[in-house]
């Protein structure tokens, strides 16, 4: 992967978007090197269509429920990110599953965000509270978050980024997530400027993190 200029990102949400807000305010620095050019909601109702209008985004609902077929609805998600000429599809809290042509399409090219620090506490049925109420349930003292390419598995995908976040003994879910979010908004647009600059190689399972080139021309 070579470093790119004005890298395009489809921003794929299905709730509120405090994620997908940490990358537009990230993309509008001057220095980000990447743009959202679409957000594409699974729900009508999704808080994050509101932020993409309130930065001029285009905003794009696709309902599972509106095509007859998994295949019809993966083929509806790439029309719409390859219109818009996403060079990477970002998933923010979105709560339809990715198809296996999507993922196919855009291999290595997909991120995700998980609320854990992978290979912990992931998995079908890991979402949202539920992860944080299983860290305390099993009593883990440090929880986190992990940004990771997407492949064919649930939260299985080579990680490329992972932040810690200590368990605190009055811990609940709720102020658990609150304390992950935070580093789930530094981590994501980190993990989306490596990507612009070309600095994320994939070997296996590893994702390696290349060294910054200094006083490289662009010409
Ligand atoms: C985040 O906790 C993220 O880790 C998970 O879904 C949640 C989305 O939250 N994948 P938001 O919509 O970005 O606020």
């Amino acid at each position: 992967m070579n470093g790119r200029k004005g890298l395009r990102l489809a921003v794929l949400v299905s709730g509120g978007g405090t994620n997908l807000q940490a990358i537009i305010d990230h993309c509008e620095q001057e220095t980000s090197g990447a743009t959202v050019a679409v957000v594409i909601s699974s729900r009508r109702d999704a808080y994050a269509l509101e932020r993409a209008r309130r930065h001029g985004i285009a905003a794009e609902v696709r309902r599972r429920r509106d095509y007859p077929s998994e295949e019809a609805y993966s083929a509806a998600l790439l029309e719409c990110i390859s219109r818009f000429q996403a060079d990477l599809v970002v998933l923010a809290g979105f709560m339809s599953v990715l198809g296996q042509p999507v993922i196919a399409a855009y291999r290595h090219r997909i991120m995700n965000i998980h609320p854990a620090l992978l290979p912990s506490f992931g998995g079908p049925g890991m979402y949202g509270e539920h992860v944080h109420q299983a860290v305390l349930d099993y009593g883990a003292k440090v929880s986190g978050c992990t940004v990771m390419f997407v492949d064919e598995g649930v939260d299985t995908g080579p990680v490329i980024l992972q932040a810690a976040v200590p368990v605190q003994e009055d811990d609940t879910a709720a102020s658990l997530a609150a304390r992950v979010l935070v580093q789930e908004h530094r981590l994501y647009p980190e993990a989306i400027s490596l990507y612009a600059q070309g600095r994320l190689a994939v070997e296996g399972r590893r994702v390696r993190i290349l060294p910054e080139e200094r006083g490289k021309s662009d010409d």
